[in-house]
């Protein structure tokens, strides 16, 4: 039920082009299986489970077409993208003919690519549920954006479990979309029209959880001079989400578990047993095993609440869906602060692709308000972003791979060209595991496989400072 990733299989005889595209789709959320040439491809095919298949032509043993035949036999809603050379229109138009997906023409860029790539596994998904549930408008369903793989499945998840009474846990990174979710599971279930309660548990003092989940009765306590119904009996009919369950002390948890196996509880200083009929979702961004395993969370509620795991994917797991989301959200604050920003310079948007976003699409959607309000050019362009999402991009992107290519100096030569491109990719490599771990030098140290006493010469070595909020 998880959202997995999707298994995309390269073949092609050429190292470069399969470790180029392999670094891509890797990048964007793939799971990446290669291979050299169409016999090695085939048994790929009958080891594993691929979704997507990008093939060369023009290959050793078993060439591209073969591969196609063959695949499509065994599975003929197999996407197959074709690899072609410059000039070769007939063999792709064969190909199509044959029931290849799309083909890829050399030299062929990352935006391609990915649209490619894309819209391939989208519509295998619609292929195999149902066509008629397909959204034009980019993708988007229940209020969520992404087309990416990790969403498109997010989609048939919330469809399943919304039409069920099941409790769901939703699980991801902070910004990642639970809230939205949570609601999302509400509207679309048969009690969309009575009430979603929200309550956050990181945000009620310890010693008022209980009367805040269950009520209280009139005298409970002193200032109780009338009773009142707590948030469950609040969200009879509807759903309860219960966001930041991981902050719960570990008394209310046992409160908690009663309440929800036997939809029965008592308000504070009441008798009476009161039931309830409430859908229960839980949303967290903690490492529930951990705290069970230090002992701040009960198993028995784990499993009462993980019925339905959702995790949520990271921004940076799902890279492809960047692009939509900025377009949504440009449109979203043009709108608000009356703004005319009609889109984004491809070296910006570069930019906006390659930043980890650790603050995911909460910090991506605060970053592009702030873009738009200070943008006076009719496009976004790269210095109305903040300096921090500026500041790592990749060695590989556009900008240096072109300094490399087109300007190899006679005195540099290869070796000192490898020289500098190895210190500015390690430079990048350890800026982002900081950025990555908020400045902590011994999580980033674990991170990059390295002690942390040699992650300090590093930076050093590097011109890069250490952060003050490193504290372990
Ligand atoms: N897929 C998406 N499409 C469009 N907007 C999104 C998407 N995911 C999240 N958002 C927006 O990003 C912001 C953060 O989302 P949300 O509050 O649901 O995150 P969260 O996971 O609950 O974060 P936290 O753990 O910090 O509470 C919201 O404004 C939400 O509308
Ligand atoms: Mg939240």
């Amino acid at each position: 039920m998880l959202p997995e990733k999707k298994q995309v299989l390269i073949v092609d005889d050429e190292p470069n082009l399969r470790k180029i595209l392999s670094a891509q789709l890797t990048r964007d959320g793939y799971d990446v299986l290669t291979a050299e040439d169409g016999e090695a491809g085939l048994q790929v095919l009958r080891d594993h489970h691929i979704d997507l298949v990008i093939t060369d032509l023009k290959m050793p043993k078993v060439d591209g077409m073969a591969l196609l035949k063959q695949a499509l036999e065994e599975d003929p809603e197999l996407p197959v993208v074709m690899i072609t050379a410059h000039g070769t229109v007939d063999t792709a138009v064969e190909a199509l003919k044959t029931g290849a997906f799309d083909y890829l023409t050399k030299p062929f860029d990352k935006d391609e690519v990915r649209q490619i790539v894309g819209k391939a596994l989208k519509t295998r998904d619609f292929a195999r549920t149902d066509a008629s549930r397909a959204d034009p408008a980019h993708g988007a369903k229940f209020g969520i954006i992404g087309t990416s793989a990790g969403i498109i499945d997010l989609y048939s998840v919330i469809e399943r479990v919304a039409a069920t009474p099941t409790t769901a846990l939703i699980t991801g990174e902070s910004g990642t979309g639970k809230e939205l979710v949570a609601r999302a599971l509400h509207e679309h279930s048969t009690h969309a029209d009575k009430p979603f309660i929200k309550v956050n548990c990181a945000a009620i003092p310890k010693e008022l959880i209980e009367s805040e989940l269950f009520g209280y009765e009139r005298g409970a306590f002193t200032g109780a001079v009338s009773s009142k119904p707590g948030r469950f009996e609040l969200a009879n009919g509807g759903t309860l989400f219960l966001d930041e369950i991981g902050e719960i002390p570990v008394e209310m948890q046992v409160k908690l578990l009663r309440a929800l196996q036997e939809s029965e509880f008592e308000r504070v200083g009441g008798i009476k047993t009161i039931h309830v009929d409430v859908r229960l979702v839980a949303a967290t961004n903690r490492d529930l095993k951990k705290l069970i395993a230090q002992g701040a969370f009960r198993e028995d509620l784990f499993y009462r609440l993980n019925v339905v795991p959702i995790r949520l994917p990271a921004l940076r797991e799902r890279a492809t869906d960047i692009p939509i989301l900025v377009g949504h959200f440009l449109e979203k604050f043009n709108t608000r602060l009356r703004k005319e920003v009609v889109g984004v310079e491809p070296d910006a948007m570069e930019v906006l692709s390659t930043y980890p976003w650790p603050g995911n699409i909460r910090e991506l959607e605060n970053v592009i308000e702030r873009a738009v309000l200070f943008c006076d050019a009719a496009k976004m362009r790269t210095e109305d972003l903040p300096a921090e999402v500026r500041g790592t991009v990749p060695v590989f992107a556009t900008p240096y791979a072109e300094d490399f290519t087109r300007n190899v100096s006679p005195e540099g030569g290869l070796k000192e060209h490898v020289k500098v491109a190895m210190s500015k990719l390690e430079r990048e490599l350890v800026s982002r595991a900081l950025v990555q771990t908020n400045g902590n030098v011994t999580h980033a140290a674990r991170l990059l496989k390295i002690s942390r006493k040699g992650l300090q010469l590093k930076m050093k070595e590097l011109g890069l400072r250490e952060n003050t909020t490193d504290r372990d």
